[in-house]
């Protein structure tokens, strides 16, 4: 593989040749050319020039190995502006750059997918907290995939969202136009049990941009006051956990940040119930431990990690006694993410606006469970027990908002849900790990 590198101090053009686990160079120029490449990681080399280190990016992109950018990977803090990479599609040095927080979890990656796929330039970042990677200097697992997938780079960093200097770094090495924020805790139950971790790691960590597409949840409108869910449901009433409480907070600031600054302009996506998986079967939902959504804890029973599911409630006022949730397909969800972006970037977009993200339609848990005995051909072995504190009966959206202004709809079906899940999970029995 020969990687082209442009412009370095004192150098005019290298030739990188890889030769087994050690780098060789030859210099075009007159100037004395030094390398030490002893160390290669993924499609990344190490190695030094005239006494400096550079991190190497090479992407398959264009199936040409391009480097282009001089990185100080080492000494993150010394971190250089980078070259701008005129013929490949990534994000160095690109305007219109997507930055991703927590683009290794589920709802990310599939995301990212899609934004690559609509040539979107994307960094993501993440903590690895609650995604795979087998070494902390290496991409998630997840990210390795859909790098597979889409045949593009992702440029990624292991940043904290709550360390703002390393953000800053990010900040001032890419122009990124808008953030789409993932970066969260997600459990319910754990959030009642470590409230403050949730406030200290959810609540928003601004840094320069102005842009904003964010992920909430349809449990900012707390117990129901009437259905289906519009937008204009009250909010923060009868947020019963700590986790749906954060999500209510940042849209409170987002709204006063907004109006404070008309500079500002943040969309919150109001997620239903995310279920799925990419249907090459290469991602999906890998939670860590036992998970608290129904559709994972599903797909686990039927390969055979676990004995059975536990039905929360059976008498309920729904079809069959049990509870009734809008649940949608991941890809529509990401694809949402898109409409967003394109909606946000229009001059004529201001302020904070909330759209909810589901089909319109819930189904109920034994309708998922017989869905998913359909799709996989296997039997889910349940029991019905005690309803769990604060669930509530039925809930489900209307997106008929999301529709009209965003030009977006639920596409796939209970049926696919299950498929894909399904495709997912029997490749992948123990997720990324
Ligand atoms: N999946 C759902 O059912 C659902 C429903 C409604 C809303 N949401 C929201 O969507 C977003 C994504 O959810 P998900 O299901 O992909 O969760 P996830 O846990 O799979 O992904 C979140 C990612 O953020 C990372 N992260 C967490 N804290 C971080 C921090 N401080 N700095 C950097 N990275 C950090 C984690 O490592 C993880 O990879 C979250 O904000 C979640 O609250 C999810």
């Amino acid at each position: 593989m020969k990687i082209l590198l442009n412009s370095c101090e004192n150098v005019d053009t290298v030739i990188a040749r890889e030769c087994g686990p050690r780098i060789r160079t030859s210099c075009k120029s007159s100037n004395y050319l030094t390398t030490r490449a002893d160390k290669k990681i993924d499609n990344h080399a190490l190695f030094s020039i005239h006494n400096y280190i550079y991190y190497c990016v090479y992407l398959l992109c264009d199936h040409t190995a391009r480097l282009f950018d001089k990185v100080r990977w080492w000494f993150f803090e010394e971190i250089e502006s980078p070259m701008s990479c005129k013929s490949c599609k990534c994000a160095v040095g690109k305007s219109n750059v997507i930055l991703v927080t927590g683009g290794g979890g589920y709802v990310g990656s599939h995301t990212v997918v899609e934004l690559l796929n609509a040539n979107y330039s994307v960094i993501a970042i993440d903590n690895l907290s609650n995604c795979f990677s087998s070494d902390k200097h290496e991409k998630p697992e997840s990210l390795k995939r859909v790098e597979k997938i889409t045949s593009k780079n992702i440029i990624f960093y292991n940043v904290d969202i709550r360390n703002s200097s390393d953000l800053d770094k990010v900040f001032k090495k890419h122009k990124i136009s808008t953030v789409i924020h993932f970066a969260a805790l997600k459990s319910v139950g754990e959030s009642t049990q470590k409230p403050l971790a949730y406030y200290e790691n959810n609540v928003m960590h601004a840094n320069g941009v102005k842009s904003l597409v964010y992920s909430s949840s349809a449990t900012v409108y707390g117990i129901p006051q009437f259905l289906p869910l519009t937008e204009s449901h009250p909010t923060g009433q009868g947020c019963t956990n700590p986790y749906g409480k954060t999500k209510y907070f940042v849209e409170e600031i987002g709204k006063d940040l907004c109006t404070a600054y008309p500079d500002w302009k943040l969309i919150s996506l109001r997620y239903f119930n995310p279920v799925g998986a990419h249907p090459s079967g290469i991602i999906g939902e890998d939670p860590s431990g036992i998970p608290n959504n129904l559709m994972p804890y599903i797909s686990q029973v039927a390969v055979g990690r676990r004995d059975f599911l536990r039905v929360f409630g059976s008498d309920y006022d729904t079809v069959d006694g049990t509870g009734v949730r809008d649940y949608i397909h991941i890809i529509d969800l990401a694809v949402g993410h898109l409409r967003a972006l394109e909606k946000i970037s229009k001059p004529t977009f201001t302020g904070f606006q909330p759209y909810n993200l589901g089909t319109g339609r819930g189904y109920s848990v034994l309708e998922v469970v017989k869905a998913f005995e359909k799709a996989s051909g296997k039997k889910i072995e349940y029991k019905l027990v005690e309803r769990r504190p604060g669930d509530i009966a039925t809930c489900y959206s209307d997106a008929s908002f999301a529709k009209e202004e965003l030009n977006w709809v639920a596409e796939k079906d209970i049926d696919e849900m299950c498929k894909d899940t399904w495709k997912w999970q029997s490749n992948n029995p123990n997720g990324f790990s």
